[in-house]
This record gives structure tokens, sequence and C-alpha cells, in this order.
């Protein structure tokens, strides 16, 4: 297999096994399943997992001695089981066989990232010489969203006698994968009805089986609904064996939450193969153009393709999305880097663009943080907008179908406007859990961190990106121009006039390091002056004026000048608190103690979440001056240096280099890097202004996941912003790429040890533009093609690239020297 397009692991390792199926999870951007072995169940080594996008359930549960109520991304049936056991002719059959049998004698996988396959190889011995080797191949498929298969070939090596096989669908499942969340109700599904289908054209809607029928029922479904949101879900799996093999007797068994094939495959002494191939189709009751779940799994089922022309057309479907996706960085960064676009684009695929369907933090591959959506976006969209804009549009489109939730949740705290969720599922209200467990302390807290309304701004970012990049202006003047105002006129309406400081104050916020949720000894949770808060804001209400400016005649909000001047006002004199020559995270975080970081590290070891350190100590990191992570310092992740000088002067504040590299020095000593979006951040920004420290932080980032840094959050589902965010930094972080005024902006700063790379981007109508960074220049190629020539901007000077051309630009910091095509 290519080198640079592979995962691997070889040997079996108990204890690892739940962060690798996170990492060897397979999906399509509709559905994924984690890469648990076919052979186990849930349990505390194991945890399968299937999720398909978009498909949450409300559940109450008694924590405390209260009443929360929580909406989670379902777990559904497990399509996986497959169990097998030796049955030699000479003797009883052996024991059922799974990775954990002491029977296991060799095993690897490789998750093939080119072609989205996970094979597994296992070998297994008895006492008596007699072994099974057991290669399996599972796929997700990336043309037909709601297929998947899994091939399995049994090989006998000194025995003969037969395969015994059970597989079926497994709806006995529930939403048991966060040991945090285990005193809190899981049970989602409910309804379960099963049943198989034979495959000899004799199906009930008269129509035929491919494939020469076998006159058995080979096809097995199971149906069950969501218990409060009343989706219905059904899998069907039609169960083949290796050609020439006849039709080996098979029953089928059915419990109350569970259907299953038992097979048994004649297997004629060494070196014999028998194959079994298991294909399934998933549908909901969420899903277009179907009349029930139950007949639309069935009839794919039934009709799919053997494995073979499956498995070309899904390599065929990941060939075309790599064209438009691909990055190519050398070595262990570039394979790292690899395995993080494919996850994105398995949780982020071209089907997401059909759904509704927002950024999973987690990505479909867990159940932290319960499938929600949060500002996480922020960290994916500027990734995709030039890769996929069509699942920006649609990603961008699920806000839009919530801003009514958001306008009504602003009216309800007595705002105007939109006030988007921290946590968003189904239905775009606040899904914030009201409690939150310290698992250190045992205790149940209230969380306020529903507090960010910066989330609003995110939004409002992605849609100026979003439009910026791909040139959508019908999308920019309807959708993205009301979530802007929307938004705006929140932020117009929770600003205050103080007239002591001459000067507008947001009051009451939480920003992004959720660490500082209030002032120590505060009776109301909310901190004063969030900077981060108020500069996207101020932000904000200037896009939404420009916007205004821009096409007056589409503003069916009916802002008037009045309004008008007042966002303006707002927008020029909003509070930016400052202390020692550097930005204050937030009104009175300088009156907060410092903390003896370096006892705290030789205490503890890890501190990445020292709010749970420090709460049960029985003390409270709001009394300090430490930070989760980036939350200042994400100004210069979503700005460049000139477009956040120029915010500050808007605001009538100086932000000078001094000023920034002092801030950043500020907090770079007070932040413990609780979340994966902090190395991230940090490395960003770093890459600017620290080029030696900025790389440990790279590499924080690239192994968040890989190595699982925060202590075993990655078990239950990447990291997608960290993981999107890799990718930002090298294609916009490092080559300084921004789309704006119709044309590309560069002005790379690339790490030494990130220095050479190429990526292919989408900008506007052209489809592939290469950019690809050598040795102080930097190379720009546009496709031949009907499209027009491309501007680019690059140290103060402005090139055009015709299609056809291929242009080295000399970097400003040597001689800018354009070398022509
Ligand atoms: C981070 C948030 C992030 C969330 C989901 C939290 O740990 O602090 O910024 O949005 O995880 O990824």
């Amino acid at each position: 297999m290519e080198s640079g397009w592979t995962w691997s692991y070889q040997g079996y390792d108990p204890q690892t096994e739940r962060l690798r199926e996170t990492l060897c999870a397979l999906g399509n951007g509709y559905f994924v399943t984690r890469g648990a072995a076919a052979e186990v169940s849930a349990g505390p080594l194991h945890y399968p997992g299937t999720y398909a996008a978009g498909c949450y359930n409300r559940l109450t549960s008694t924590v405390a001695g209260r009443q929360v109520e929580n909406e989670d991304m379902v777990n559904l049936p497990n399509w996986l089981p497959l169990r097998y056991r030796i049955c030699p002719s000479d003797a009883p059959p052996g024991p059922w066989l799974s990775p954990d049998h002491p029977q296991l004698t060799e095993h690897r996988q490789t998750l093939d990232l080119r072609h989205g396959t996970l094979t597994r190889w296992s070998t297994y011995e008895d006492g008596d010489g007699r072994r099974l080797r057991v290669k399996q191949t599972r796929l997700v498929h990336m043309g037909d969203p709601h297929l998947a298969a899994l091939r399995a070939l049994f090989t006998a090596d000194g025995w003969s006698g037969e395969v015994e096989v059970a597989t079926g669908i497994d709806g006995d499942v529930r939403n048991g994968g966060v040991t945090r969340y285990q005193d809190l109700a899981s049970r989602h599904l409910c309804g379960w009805d099963s049943g198989s289908e034979p495959d000899d054209g004799v199906r009930s809607d008269g129509g035929t089986a491919p494939g020469g029928g076998s006159g058995q029922a080979d096809t097995v479904w199971l149906s069950c609904r969501t218990l409060d949101s009343d989706v219905r879900v059904a899998l069907a799996a039609r169960i083949r064996v290796g050609p020439g093999r006849g039709a080996p007797p098979r029953a089928t068994e059915r419990t109350a939450r569970r259907v299953c094939q038992r097979l048994r495959l004649p297997i004629l002494g060494t070196g014999s193969t028998v194959v079994v191939d298991k294909t399934v189709a998933l549908h909901t009751s969420r899903d277009p153009a179907i009349g029930s779940p139950v007949h639309a799994a069935v009839e794919g089922a039934l009709t799919a393709p053997d494995f073979p022309q499956l498995l070309a057309s899904h390599r065929a479907a990941w060939e075309h999305l790599w064209q438009r996706a691909d990055l190519e960085v050398p070595g262990e960064a570039g394979e790292i880097l690899r395995l993080h676009l494919f996850h994105v684009l398995q949780t982020l695929s071209p089907h997401t663009a059909e759904l509704d369907v927002g950024v999973p933090a987690r990505g479909l591959h867990g159940e932290a943080y319960r499938g929600h959506v949060f500002w996480d976006e922020l960290f994916v969209l500027p990734f995709l907008n030039l890769h996929l804009p069509e699942v920006s549009r649609a990603l961008l489109d699920y806000r839009h179908r919530r801003l009514p939730a958001a306008c009504r949740a602003a009216q309800e705290a007595g705002r105007a406007g939109a006030m988007y969720p921290w946590q968003s599922g189904s239905d775009g209200r606040e899904e914030t859990q009201q409690l939150h467990l310290n698992p250190r302390s045992g205790h149940w807290l209230p969380d306020h961190s529903r507090l960010q309304h910066h989330v609003g701004s995110a939004v409002a970012y992605n849609v100026w990106q979003y439009c910026q990049a791909s040139g959508d202006t019908e999308f920019l003047y309807g959708h993205g121009a009301e979530m802007v105002l929307g938004i705006a006129r929140f932020w117009a309406d929770s600003a205050v006039w103080d007239p002591g400081i001459g000067r507008y104050r947001i009051r009451g916020v939480v920003g992004p390091d959720e660490y500082h949720d209030g002032y120590p000894g505060a009776a109301e949770p909310g901190l004063d002056d969030n900077a981060y808060t108020n500069v996207t804001a101020a932000w904000v209400l200037m896009r939404a004026l420009d916007l205004c400016r821009a096409l007056p005649e589409t503003c069916h909000w009916e802002l008037g000048d009045e309004e008008m001047a007042r966002w303006d006002d707002i927008a020029h004199r909003l509070y930016v608190p400052y202390h020692q020559g550097v930005i204050s995270q937030f009104a009175g975080y300088p009156e907060l103690a410092e903390l003896d970081w370096a006892e705290y590290r030789r205490r503890y070891g890890d501190i990445r979440r020292l709010d749970r350190i420090l709460e049960a100590e029985g003390d409270t990191v709001n009394r300090y001056q430490a930070s989760k992570q980036a939350d200042v310092l994400m100004l210069g992740y979503l700005f460049s240096p000139n477009e956040l000088s120029e915010v500050f002067r808007q605001l009538g504040y100086a932000l000078d280099d001094d000023i920034w590299r002092r801030t950043v020095e500020y907090y770079l000593a007070r932040t413990s890097h609780g979340s994966t979006l902090s190395a991230l951040v940090h490395a960003w920004v770093l890459a600017r202004v620290r080029h030696d420290d900025a790389w440990s932080y790279c590499e924080e980032a690239l192994t968040g996941d890989v190595a699982d840094l925060q202590g075993g959050t990655t078990t239950e589902g990447i990291h997608l912003g960290a993981m999107a965010g890799t990718l930002d930094l090298v294609q916009r972080g490092m080559t300084g790429l921004e789309t704006r005024d119709d044309a590309l902006w560069l002005a790379p700063a690339p790490l030494p040890q990130l220095s050479k790379f190429a990526v292919r981007i989408r900008y506007r109508r052209h489809w592939d533009i290469g950019l690809a960074l050598r040795a102080e220049r930097v190379r720009v190629a546009v496709p031949d093609g009907g499209n027009g020539p491309v501007r680019v901007r690059l140290g103060g000077r402005t090139f055009t690239v015709v299609p056809g051309a291929t242009r080295w630009l000399g970097l400003p910091a040597t001689h800018p020297d354009d070398t022509g095509p």
C-alpha cells in the first residue's frame, strides 16, 4: 500500500482499543461507524457505535436531586456483529473467537485512507494446532451514503470441517460511550421489530433479487425508533457466502432487539478459504425520497451490488473526493494531516450538503458533547470553503434554519436580534447541560458555559468568510445577511453605554476561555467586557453595516437610520480593557491572583484541566489568572495582523506589534491548554511572532488525537475543530491566504518544519488552483479553462495568473521577484 496513505496498528492492545476504534472509524457524512471489531459487543474495552448525522433524541435524567434534560446524538443499532468459531469434522466446536480470546496469535489492522477501507488480519490457533486466519475488510460507502459492507475471509490451516458464523444487527444498544455520563438516562431507542427477506426473486414488492437468489432468506432487517424525537431507523443486512459454495445451511434467529443469521460454511482443509459478505443499508425517517425506512433499507440491501463492485465504486468516490481536498505535506506531519483530513471528510462530505446538520464538535465518532454543535465550525468552515463550498453553505443553512429559535432565545433573555445557542442540536434551542460532572471530585456543578454568546460572532464570521471565498452573493444578501443582521442586532442591544468610561460595555458573558465563568464570590455568573467578545461584536456590527449599505432593499429587518447610526457608534466605541500594556481578557482580570504554575505542575503533572483540579481542592479557577484556552489570542487567529489593527483602530485603540507581542507572552504564561483548540490557536499565532515555540504547539495540535493528549477524550470522539484547524494551519496559516476584494492575498510565514507543501484549492469558479511553497518561493498554478485570470496579492504587489499558467513568486522577505510562467 502507498506510504503516507495508510494508518496501521500492529498487534492487539486491549488498553488502547477504544482509541483505535475512534481513529479507525469509517463514515461518509451521512453516518459513521466506529472501528470496533465485528466480534465484540460494548464493554469496558470496546465501544461499537454508529451515528447518523443530525439524529438526536432527548431524555430526562435525575442527577444530584435534580431533573435534567439532555439531547444526545443517538447510538444506532450495531450493524457490525460477526462472530465465528471452528467446527472441526473430528472434534466438537471450538469457542467463539474474538481478539480478546487467548487463542489469538496475530493481529494487525490498516486504515487505507485513499480508499476508505479498514482491514483487520487475525490468526487464531487452538491447543491442537488448528489455525484459522481471518481477514476482514469493511467500508462505509462514500458514493451511496446509505450503504456499508463487511467482507470476511476465513482460511483454514491444519484442519477441515466447518466455520460457524453468526452475523446480524444488534438493536440492544444505548449511549454508553462516555463514562462521565453514566448516571444519565441512555436508552434512546424503542419499538424494535425485525424480519428476514429471501434472496430468490419472491420479494414482497415483486422485484427480483440480483446475483441468482439462494432461495433462502439471506437478508435480515431490524427497525426501531427514537423515544422522544420519533426518528424511525432501519437497517438491513444481506449475507452472502463465497462463490461456488452452493447454499450452506443457515437459520435466522430473532430476539426482541436483535436479528441474526447462523451459517455453517464447509471448509476443506489447509489453504481452503470461505468468504462471507455482509452488505448493509441504513435509513432513517429523516431521509428524503423514501417510503419508509424499513422498505428503503431492505430494498437497499437486496439490490446493492456485490462486494467487489461496491468496493470499486466506493474507491472511485474517494478518489474523486481526494481530488477536491488533498494536501501534500512531507514527513510524519503530512501523515497525521492526511488522517485528519480523512476524518474531516468522513464527518462532512459532499453528502452533508443534502442534510440539515451542523458541525458536530466531536465528529460522528463518539458520544462526547452529545454530538452537539458549538463554535467549532469557526475552525472547520474556513478550510471547507476552499474545497467543498457547497458543504459550507449547507452547514450555514443549518444555522439559518435555526435563526427563528435564536431570535426566540434573545427575546426570552430580554434582548433583540438573534442569540445563537452555545450548544446546538436538533431544533436550535440551547442544549448546554445545566449541570456537569467533575469526575475528579464527583461533584455535579452548574454549567454556565451557555453565556458564551460569542458563538454568534463565529456564525457571522463564517458567513462572511464563506461568501468571500465562494463569491456566493446570493447567499450573502439572502440567508447570510439575515443571520449577520440578527447577530449584530443582538450585540447592539447587549451593549450598554457607560458614561463613567465613555464607552459601551457588554456585561455578563463568558469568553472562549471557559474556566472563568464569573467573578470570585459574585452572586451571578458572567464577566464584563470580554475583549474577544467585544472586538468580534464590533467587527460583526461593521460587516452588518457594510451589508446594509451594499443592498439596503434586502434588509427585511427594517433597519432605520437611527438603528444604523447606533450600530455604527457601538462599533466604534465598545470597551476593550487593557492592563500593563496588554489587552485584558476581561475587566478585572488583572486583579485576580497569580497561580503558582510550577507548583501545580509539580504536584499534578498534567494540569490541562486545572478547573477540575482546583474545584476538587475546594478552590475555584475563577480566582486566578489562568485560562483554559486561547481567548484574547483568538483574535490573532481570526484576523490577519492588518485586519486586527484596523478593527482596533476603528475602536480607537492602539494595537501595534509590541502590544500584540506582549499580549501573546502574557497569556502564553497563563494558559493550561485544556482544550485541543488551544494548541492550534497558539501555533497559528506564534507562527507570526515566535517561530521557535510555534512548532511545539503545532506538534501538540497534530498529536492531540492520535496520541490522545487530553487523556482519554479521543476515545469519546475526534476533536473535529482541532483536526480541521491543523489542515487550515497549513492552508491559510502558513500561506497567510485570504480571499478578499476579488483576489487571493498571500503573506507566507512558514515554519521551518512546515516550509514545503502543496495544496489545491477551489476559489470561486476555479476548481483546482495549486499553491505550493518551496524554499522562499510560492507557486500559483491556475488550471486551463474559461474561468478567467486569478489576481494574487503578495508583498504589496498584484500578480495575475492566467488559466493554464504557473507562476513562481518570490516571498517578500527575500527579494520580491516574479519569475513569470
Ligand atoms: C472547548 C470549547 C469547544 C468545545 C467543543 C471545549 O472543551 O473549551 O471551546 O467548543 O470543547 O469542542
